[in-house]
């Protein structure tokens, strides 16, 4: 078992009213995270059976940070007043949010630090990560999640509402890829991890168990309820073990310096 850990976390909330996230809000994302990745969600009991052998605990914990990179007491929180309508433009991949010049926030030494952008996002999305090792700028490092799927109260919305988007964004930056594979319904490419089943396509909404597709035809079928589909948050519960395998694989030798 893995050892347990604490990444610092900076949340920069980037709105033209910043003070819609409250601190209530962001501490109510960082109580989902430390849950979600040590297997100490109120819903992992919803885990099929079959599947229980093989939850993923990673012993990874977020707290937010204490001090800046100027070594200054923090709330670990910085908020941004930028133009109405402002916000992350994934189609255009602009990535005005994460600086300061262009009415962003800088990162902080993402080196150090786990970056969290709250803000608007062009067309549906909820959220979207630049991991480490993509090929990204390093100041781009981290993930922006919508500030209506971040944490469980506040500006939050009605079924992205248990913070689960950040738990599949921070899934994404530690190097998980779509529980189905990003082959668009196929059954040729898979996550790259072996005890998640080959699943087909996406999963929306919140399906019954046993739930089958043409790529695991029969019982158990496909994992939907795991954090790495894109089902309702109140309907996902579960990383594997061999997902916790990859992210602390990624954690213990690419993005080391965060666990110091
Ligand atoms: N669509 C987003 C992505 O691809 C996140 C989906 C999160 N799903 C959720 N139930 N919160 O990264
Ligand atoms: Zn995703
Ligand atoms: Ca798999």
């Amino acid at each position: 078992t893995p050892q347990q850990v604490t990444i610092p976390v900076v949340v920069h909330i980037v709105l033209d009213n910043p003070d819609l996230v409250t601190d209530a809000q962001v501490m109510s994302q960082i109580a989902v995270l430390n849950n979600d990745y040590n297997a100490t969600n109120p819903d992992i009991s919803q885990v099929p059976p079959v599947w229980q052998p093989i939850i993923g605990n990673s012993r990874i914990n977020y707290c937010l940070a204490q001090r800046t990179p100027g070594d200054e007491p923090t709330t670990g929180i910085v908020r941004v007043t930028t133009a109405p309508g402002r916000g992350f433009d994934i189609s255009g991949g602009s990535p005005d949010v994460k600086y300061d010049k262009s009415g962003g926030s800088d990162a902080w030494d993402t080196q150090k630090y786990l970056n969290i952008w709250v803000t608007r996002l062009s067309g549906n999305y909820l959220g979207v990560a630049a991991p480490p090792g993509m090929g990204y700028p390093s100041e781009q490092e981290g993930v922006v999640v919508l500030y209506t799927a971040f944490g469980t109260t506040g500006s939050v919305g009605r079924i992205y509402n248990l913070g689960r988007t950040t738990t599949h964004e921070i899934g994404h930056f530690f190097g998980l890829i779509h529980i189905w594979g990003d082959d668009n319904g196929a059954c040729t490419r898979d996550d790259g991890i072996a005890d998640t089943p080959l699943q087909g396509d996406n999963t929306y909404g919140c399906p019954s168990f046993p739930k089958t597709d043409n790529c695991s035809p029969n019982f158990p079928g496909i994992m939907f309820m795991n954090y790495m589909d894109y089902t309702d948050d109140a309907c996902m519960h579960l990383f594997t073990a061999g997902q916790v395998g990859r992210m602390r694989d990624v954690l213990e030798n690419t993005t080391r310096s965060l666990m110091s």
